[in-house]
């Protein structure tokens, strides 16, 4: 019979905080969801916590990129897709930040990080869009990348979080679709257009390999991550599975992978890839990226422009909250 939360809730009271843990990590081996007013280990609120408001700050950074090309889109249809995939960002950007507040942290503590440079975002938004073709790869790599993240954490233990990969992912789907459709119409374009994608491909390769995060044995988050339920593979396991999907890929648009260390193991049944350029990745990482300082700016921005709109809501829903304590 499954405990209800009431009897649980009892139960945890009388516990210590070890057993608490213990009884925790047993819900978690047993594939439990665990909801926002449930117990849970400090540790696994400030993970969350992290994870979430930094993904969240991924989403709504990674509308810039995408953002400088709507005005300058080929045609009507790929300014149409364009718009709504970038309008979509801003709304993953609203469904995760609403998720961490379920963890007890206000959408604005967590805002204020991003723009005082405190909070990490994905390093890969700061990288320019030069061509077109950018917005391709964007598309195809980045938000691939992004698929096979986000469909793991829609099975991971906290359940806002879970829940809102589950109605990303399906839109994701969409931004890889229209960014692989890009790509394959110019790379079957002139020969112009083909170097176009060959020139994007090689400048966004190695970034994307780089989203997955640090390789295991060096990333410091990864074990408690795992342990907590929260990922669900290692970001070696997930970078792997990209490679594998998206070499075979590049092939079929007739683009060079640019590593000439790749080859297809027959042993493991995987391809190899040489060593990627982790020390380009902690340069971007420590604010050296070629675009760092024009995204943040542009969010803190916007944030400014964006004060009369909060001030004009608030001041809306007080007097409306007003109105109703009258009647
Ligand atoms: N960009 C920026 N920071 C990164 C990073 C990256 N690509 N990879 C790792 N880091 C940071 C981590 O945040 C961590 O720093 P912190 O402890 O100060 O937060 C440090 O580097 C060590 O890295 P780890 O590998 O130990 O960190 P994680 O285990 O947390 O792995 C992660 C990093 C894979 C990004 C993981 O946090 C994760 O899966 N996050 C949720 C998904 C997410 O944020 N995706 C970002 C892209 S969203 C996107 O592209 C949507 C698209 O539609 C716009």
């Amino acid at each position: 019979m499954v405990e209800g939360h009431f009897g649980r809730t009892t139960r945890i009271r009388a516990m210590s905080e070890e057993q608490r843990t213990k009884d925790f990590l047993s819900r978690i081996d047993a594939k439990e969801t665990i909801e926002p007013k449930e117990w849970m280990p400090e540790r696994y609120r400030e993970q969350l916590v992290r994870m979430m408001s930094q993904h969240a700050h991924s989403e709504i950074v990674g509308m810039l990129p995408e953002g400088n090309w709507i005005t300058r889109a080929p045609s009507l249809r790929r300014k149409i897709a364009l718009i709504a995939k970038v309008q979509d960002e801003a709304g993953h950007g609203h469904y995760i930040y609403s998720a961490v507040e379920t963890l007890g942290v206000s959408r604005e503590e967590v805002y204020r990080k991003l723009l005082d440079g405190s909070a990490k975002y994905s390093h890969i938004f700061n990288y320019p869009t030069t061509s077109w073709a950018d917005i391709g790869m964007i598309g195809w790599l980045v938000d691939g990348a992004a698929i096979i993240n986000q469909t793991m954490l829609a099975r991971c233990s906290y359940g806002p979080y879970a829940r809102a990969m589950l109605r990303i992912c399906k839109e994701e789907n969409f931004h890889k679709k229209q960014g692989m459709e890009i790509v394959s119409r110019l790379c079957r374009g002139t020969a112009a257009q083909k170097a176009m994608a060959q020139e994007s491909f090689d400048r966004w390769w190695w970034p994307t390999l780089m989203m997955f995060g640090l390789p295991d044995e060096k990333s410091k988050n990864t074990a408690e991550l795992m342990q907590f339920g929260i990922k669900l593979r290692s970001n070696d396991e997930l970078r792997q599975r990209f490679i594998d999907m998206n070499v075979k890929q590049a092939q079929e648009f007739g683009l060079t992978i640019p590593d000439p260390d790749l080859y297809f193991d027959e042993d493991s049944g995987h391809w190899q890839i040489g060593p990627i350029p982790w020390e380009e990745f902690f340069e971007v990482l420590k604010g050296n990226g070629p675009c760092n300082r024009e995204r943040l700016d542009a969010k803190i921005r916007a944030h400014e422009e964006g004060r009369w709109v909060r001030e004009a809501a608030s001041a809306f829903a007080e007097k409306r909250a007003k109105r109703r304590a009258k009647q």
